[in-house]
């Protein structure tokens, strides 16, 4: 028999006291006591090593007598989803789903049950924010009808533990993780205690029933998902959904995944009757481009196993006072000061005295050296007032000394840059030996950032 005792505890030296306590009386510090759930009898370490998939009985085994099994998988009828998954969604596994409110994680899993419904599993979704005739609405609106999706209104996991047990179903969606509370647990719903407490009585019950459960959780002002940074690491799979409000994009990504990379990106299109895939992303982020605009260039960046090309802005206007401004939207901002640096010591750019605003159009991240030369093209077209031709895409590394580093999967973006009807590619001259380019693009070798500014703007 499990059983719980609550007590309190000094985050900093360890204190313990039965009741909370303002100040704390072992290190003199205040606000550091949190609440701890003891839990005692029972095999707690079973489910734990249930979930990592190890038995409790195990020994040391040599490596090639262990036998592999692909996870079962099951794919839903999003392949952006799947794709940033790894592949389907892993039976058993733990999903946490995190994001901005409003931005569409219950539209999401609403949508994603009933297509996992649909095939013939038991899906329950179980709603701590909306009472069961909101949800109805939400689904009406996304044309939803399943027998196999069961809605719940419940936020007492005693409750939904009980349910669980007898609805049996494949898949369970919290939404949300901040307002299950565990009625053993004193704390308010939402606090650390019990976002822990429940995250880990949730892994137990789908581990040990090989359920798949999505758990939705809030992101703070900073933009980690509230509650201890502790809940990413007991759960297998971390999924971000970002996007600007204003905008109708929404971007899915993975930061953690136990079954699958890490560097998949699943795009989506919010629409009046829920959520669409975006299959070509491309085309979107180079829709609303200001051709021959000064400072605007196109660079084909991998996300993940898939070349995506992206406008990246660039605009460099006199300071007006004090000291220059740098600011980067959607890359590294600490890549524009170098960048700038690069221009001015080898090519002899006059930017210290320059403002200089970068942003990379459609809302996307990119977080790669591949950009690099992209960007310092930008920078140079802004500030010299010269507009690069719009059949144009660079790419490539830019180094210290100004010279121009080759950068991985160079065919694959290539290739993307050729579909989308460009003519000609500026790239790392060390990239080009070993393979041919499609037919009808250009392609220009530069080793130098002088020789790629030669090349885009013809200076
Ligand atoms: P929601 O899924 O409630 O966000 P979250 O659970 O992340 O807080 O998303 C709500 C927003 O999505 C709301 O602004 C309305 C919009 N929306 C659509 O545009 N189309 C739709 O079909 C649905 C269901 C919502
Ligand atoms: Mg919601």
């Amino acid at each position: 028999m499990v059983k719980r005792k609550t007590k309190f505890m000094c985050q900093e030296c360890g204190y313990e006291s039965p009741k909370w306590l303002g100040k704390c009386p072992g290190c003199g510090e205040w606000n550091k006591m949190v609440e701890e759930v003891e839990v005692t009898g029972g095999n707690r370490r079973g489910a734990f090593a249930h979930s990592q998939g190890v038995s409790t009985l195990s020994k040391p085994t040599p490596i090639t007598a262990i036998e592999t099994l692909t996870e079962p998988r099951i794919l839903t009828d999003l392949n952006e989803l799947n794709r940033v998954l790894g592949g389907g969604v892993v039976k058993g596994s733990l999903v946490l789903i995190g994001g901005d409110p409003g931005i569409g994680k219950s539209t999401l899993l609403l949508q994603v049950s009933s297509q996992l419904a649909n095939k013939g599993n038991q899906v329950l979704y179980i709603s701590g924010e909306e009472s069961l005739r909101q949800t109805k609405l939400r689904a009406e609106r996304l044309g939803i009808k399943s027998e196999n999706l069961f809605v719940y209104s419940e936020t007492n996991l005693e409750e939904i533990n009980r349910n669980i047990e007898s609805t049996n179903p494949s898949f369970v969606i919290i939404d949300s993780i901040q307002t299950v509370f565990h009625p053993e647990v004193t704390s308010a719903p939402g606090s650390v205690s019990q976002v822990r407490e429940c995250t880990s009585e949730l892994m137990r019950i789908g581990k040990t029933k090989g359920i798949a459960i999505f758990i939705v959780g809030h992101v703070t002002k900073e933009g980690s998902i509230a509650g201890p940074r502790l809940l990413e690491h007991m759960v297998d799979t971390v999924l971000y959904f970002e996007g600007e409000r204003h905008h109708t994009y929404r971007i899915l990504r993975a930061v953690k995944n136990r079954f699958g990379s890490t560097n998949e990106m699943g795009i989506f299109e919010m629409k009046e009757f829920g959520l669409d895939e975006v299959a070509n992303p491309s085309e979107i982020f180079l829709e609303e481009r200001s051709q021959g605009a000064a400072g605007s260039t196109v660079v084909a960046s991998m996300e993940g196993t898939r070349p995506v090309l992206v406008e990246i802005q660039a605009l460099i206007s006199p300071t007006s006072f004090g000291n220059p401004r740098r600011m980067a939207t959607g890359i590294d901002h600490n890549r524009v000061p170098l960048l700038m640096a690069v221009l001015e010591k080898r090519m002899g750019l006059l930017l210290q005295n320059q403002d200089a605003y970068l942003k990379v159009a459609g809302g996307v991240k990119l977080d790669e050296p591949a950009i690099d030369l992209a960007i310092a093209v930008s920078i140079a077209s802004s500030f010299r007032d010269k507009p690069t031709r719009a059949t144009d895409c660079i790419i490539g590394e830019v180094g210290l000394t100004g010279e121009v580093r080759r950068v991985s999967r160079i065919e694959q973006r290539v290739q993307e840059a050729a579909k989308l009807g460009f003519e000609r590619v500026i790239l790392p001259a060390n990239n080009l030996s070993g393979w041919q380019g499609p037919k009808g693009v250009e392609l220009i070798g530069v080793s130098t950032v002088g020789e790629a500014l030669k090349a885009a703007l013809g200076v």
